[in-house]
């Protein structure tokens, strides 16, 4: 681990705020990005993540609030001033300087003579070593990337931002580049600020993501933790996919809540509900489609006990390779998504089968029922 407690390095912002005229881009916000944390703004287009990330860069005012760098106030501070570099989107690379003098302009800049050895180093961190007198147009779109980080890092930032630095790439190279860029960033141990819109981009290098929907951030912590205990529908349906059963509060069982839905009941966790549990208040009960098993209605008594249950039939599936997916049709909700790993494929699970879905009430998770349970569908998509 790279992770240092060092508060020295935090970035902290307290009641950051962005207004242009009566428009809120960023609501008043306090964050904490520990040093050396690979930390990832996420949210769909227009939430205000390059906002925030240019208020930490300087480059833009805050309306209200105040960026720490470790103790100190930069708030005040000229970009040049602050020990942060950024990595945008377009490269900006200078097309007739060759890569070795792209990636030693910031030491240039500041009067260096000798650069040959942190020069060297740097592009043997991002794996440049033998393109070093090559020029930007000659380089593939992953490789200028990699020359745009290694430009940044020269000048030894304590933080670097990235604004959707892959957005520029295709697929393949944006994973490849992912996990490149999530080794550099080990390897250095300074704490990088990625802003994404990209689900599973943020999910793959972050140690921790913060989800923005319209100028605040809904929720924070690491990957697993967002996606498994969402405390929102937008960040439910946001990262992943998400089912959701309106119920009723019944009573409470042990550790658990007992919940009404059309005619059956659902066992939920007390722990893992977000909104209030008396008795006839209504819970979006969540479960992802990973969670749940499908088992032909035929077959519905080797079902184990204590399982949440609900019945249905298949409206739908494709086949892609590692997993069935289906789309199932209940009475408690039209279109509930099951994903099923190619392990021993039933073949009478197809379109039109009644089936039984079942799973562990440990998988399940409560949400208040006032919000609307399609929140970030559409972001997401
Ligand atoms: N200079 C400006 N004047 C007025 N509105 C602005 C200005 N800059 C940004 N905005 C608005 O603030 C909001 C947040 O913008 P921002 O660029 O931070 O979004 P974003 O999350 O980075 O989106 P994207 O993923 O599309 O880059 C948007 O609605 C945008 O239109
Ligand atoms: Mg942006």
């Amino acid at each position: 681990m790279t992770n240092q407690t060092d508060p020295t390095g935090d970035v902290r912002l307290t009641g950051i705020s962005k207004t242009y005229g009566a428009f809120t881009a960023v609501h008043p916000l306090d964050l904490t990005v520990p040093q050396g944390s690979f930390f990832a703004l996420l949210g769909a287009s227009g939430c205000g993540k390059t906002t925030t990330l240019r208020m930490i860069a300087g480059l833009e005012e805050p309306s209200s609030g105040t960026v720490f760098l470790g103790d100190q106030d930069v708030t005040a501070l000229p970009p040049y001033k602050r020990p942060v570099n950024t990595v945008f989107q377009s490269y900006a690379l200078f097309p007739h300087l060759d890569i070795f003098e792209n990636v030693a302009f910031g030491l240039r800049r500041r009067g260096w003579k000798s650069v040959k050895k942190q020069v060297e180093e740097m592009l043997d961190l991002v794996q440049l070593g033998e393109q070093a007198r090559k020029k930007p147009h000659q380089l593939s779109g992953g490789q200028q990337q990699r020359v745009a980080v290694a430009r940044a890092l020269i000048n030894h930032p304590k933080v670097l931002l990235l604004d959707e630095p892959l957005g520029a790439l295709d697929l393949k190279l944006r994973r490849q580049m992912q996990l490149e860029l999530k080794r550099i960033q080990t390897e250095v141990g300074i704490t990088f600020i990625h802003v994404t819109h990209d689900q599973e981009e943020a999910m793959t290098m972050a140690d921790t993501v913060a989800v923005m929907n319209a100028g605040r951030v809904e929720q924070l912590g690491t990957p697993a933790d967002l996606y498994e205990n969402p405390r929102t529908t937008f960040v439910a349906n946001f990262l992943g996919t998400s089912n959701f059963i309106e119920a009723e509060v019944d009573s409470k069982s042990g550790d658990d809540i007992v919940l009404k839905a059309g005619g059956g009941k659902l066992l939920l966790p007390e722990a893992r509900c977000g909104a209030p549990t008396t008795t006839g208040g209504k819970v979006l009960v969540g479960v992802r489609p990973e969670k749940i098993s499908l088992t032909h209605a035929d077959d519905a008594g080797e079902i184990p006990e204590g399982r949440n249950r609900i019945t249905g039939r298949i409206a739908d599936s494709s086949f892609i390779g590692v997993s069935t997916q289906y789309v199932v049709d209940s009475p408690v909700c039209a279109d509930f998504e099951v994903y099923a790993q190619n392990l021993d494929r039933d073949p009478r699970l197809v379109p039109g089968a009644e089936v039984v879905l079942h799973w562990n009430p440990a998988h399940t998770f409560g949400l208040d029922a006032t919000q609307d349970a399609d929140a970030g569908v559409e972001e997401a998509a």
